[in-house]
């Protein structure tokens, strides 16, 4: 599992996102907005340490951290005491942040969540106003209990809930919070589903709709 994924670089969040999470974060802060990110299955973490946020702004201590996220805590260590980097060892469906954020990323990582669906809605509920979530998502891996896909009924779900979905790229995004359901009742997950897209072995959503 390539969890060691850099900020720039050939393995990188800048190159899988397609675009330089720190510039996302300044446009956002120039707009007076936090610029806060939040990375949800941010495996070591390195991408967001080698963001090296400043300690202070503006004179004052910053109080936008970057987070991570990670079921494993296989972290890298954090230099220094003052960086404000904050690494979470916990599930991203059952943890809560205690503010929003600017961005909100999912490099790679719902592939292995079960509740990937909560996962999103969590997510959507903790963006900012204006707030940016893209994350890597094979609708392919959310089933029917019948085994079949979820399928358009389920990207036709997720667009009315104001999700975007990019089938080329299997990435989802939104921008700006919401608190929403989805018509879908979580039944568990398959974690011997087999590789998807990305060749590695992932894990299949179960889902009845409501
Ligand atoms: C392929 S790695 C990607 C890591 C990182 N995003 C990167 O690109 O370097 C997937 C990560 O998802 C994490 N993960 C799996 N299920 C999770 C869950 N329910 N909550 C949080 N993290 C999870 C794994 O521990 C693993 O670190």
């Amino acid at each position: 599992m390539n969890r060691e994924r850099q900020l720039v670089g050939v393995n990188s969040y800048t190159r899988e996102l397609g675009f330089y999470p720190l510039e996302r974060i300044r446009v956002r802060a120039a707009q007076g907005q936090h610029g806060a990110w939040l990375d949800l299955c941010c495996g070591t973490g390195r991408a967001l340490l080698q963001a090296r946020p400043p300690t202070h702004r503006g004179g004052r201590r910053n109080r936008d951290p970057l987070v991570g996220v990670d079921l494993v805590d296989y972290f890298d260590p954090i230099p220094g005491t003052d960086l404000p980097v904050e690494l979470v060892c916990a599930s991203v469906t059952s943890w809560t942040p205690a503010r929003r954020f600017d961005l909100i990323t999912g490099v790679h990582g719902l592939h292995y969540v079960g509740d990937k669906l909560a996962a999103l809605t969590g997510a959507a509920s903790w963006l900012t106003d204006g707030g940016l979530l893209v994350a890597d998502l094979d609708l392919a891996s959310i089933r029917l209990p019948d085994g079949r896909p979820a399928g358009r009924a389920l990207a036709g779900a997720l667009r009315r809930a104001g999700f975007e979905y990019d089938p080329r790229q299997r990435r989802i995004s939104r921008t700006g919070r919401q608190d929403l359901t989805l018509p879908y009742l979580y039944l568990g997950a398959d974690d011997k589903a087999g590789p998807n897209y990305t060749n590695q072995p992932a894990v299949n959503s179960y889902y009845e709709p409501l």
